[in-house]
């Protein structure tokens, strides 16, 4: 095969990778957005009680959003219910949601290196599952208040150096 031979077959795969834009629905996809969202922690701040329980969590409700806020210099964040974000969106929506930069303590810097096929196969799961529970409460900036619990994300100074100082 000639380097030209080379370089177009090359041209062709890619071409050919470019136009899938969706992946396939159906229980292997779902299989496969479960395991993900598993091993990948999203269940921890996205589905309540989930860490705290070690997971112990019926799935009904994964994924459904969290009113327990994380609080830092960014304000107060609550995890949203991805099930009702999920809704009305197509795949391709989806992917571009998933790969906007985020506020903490949400990783999406992690999220933004996913395959598409992987993001894709997040959101087939997530539609199978379904619409479920309230949405989120919404972001409060610095200094604002909040009613719900929350988790105090700032950092200290280590307990030691203040005993010696
Ligand atoms: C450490 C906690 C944490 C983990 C783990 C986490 N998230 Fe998040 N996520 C959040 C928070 C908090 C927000 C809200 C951020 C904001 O207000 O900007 C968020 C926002 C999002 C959003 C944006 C939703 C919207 O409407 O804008 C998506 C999508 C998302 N998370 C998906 C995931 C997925 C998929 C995983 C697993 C791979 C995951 N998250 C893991 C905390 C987390």
């Amino acid at each position: 095969m000639s380097t030209t031979d080379a370089f177009c077959g090359f041209c062709l795969t890619a071409l050919l990778a470019a136009s899938v834009a969706a992946s396939a629905a159906g229980p292997d996809a779902e299989a496969r957005g479960r395991y993900l969202v598993s091993v990948a922690g999203c269940n921890d701040c996205h589905t309540p009680n989930y860490m705290p329980t070690s997971g112990q969590v019926p799935e009904e409700q994964w994924l459904t959003g969290s009113e327990l806020g994380f609080r830092g210099p960014w304000g107060t964040t609550y995890p949203p219910n991805l099930r009702l974000r999920v809704q009305g969106l197509s795949e391709a929506e989806w992917i571009a949601l998933a790969r906007q930069p985020m506020r903490p303590p949400m990783p999406w810097f992690n999220l933004r290196e996913m395959s598409d096929a992987d993001l894709g196969a997040i959101y087939h799961y997530l539609r199978g599952l379904g619409a479920a529970g309230q949405a989120s409460p919404a972001y409060a900036p610095p200094g604002t208040a909040v009613a719900t619990p929350y988790i105090d994300m700032t950092p200290r100074v280590a307990d030691t150096a203040v005993a010696t100082r």
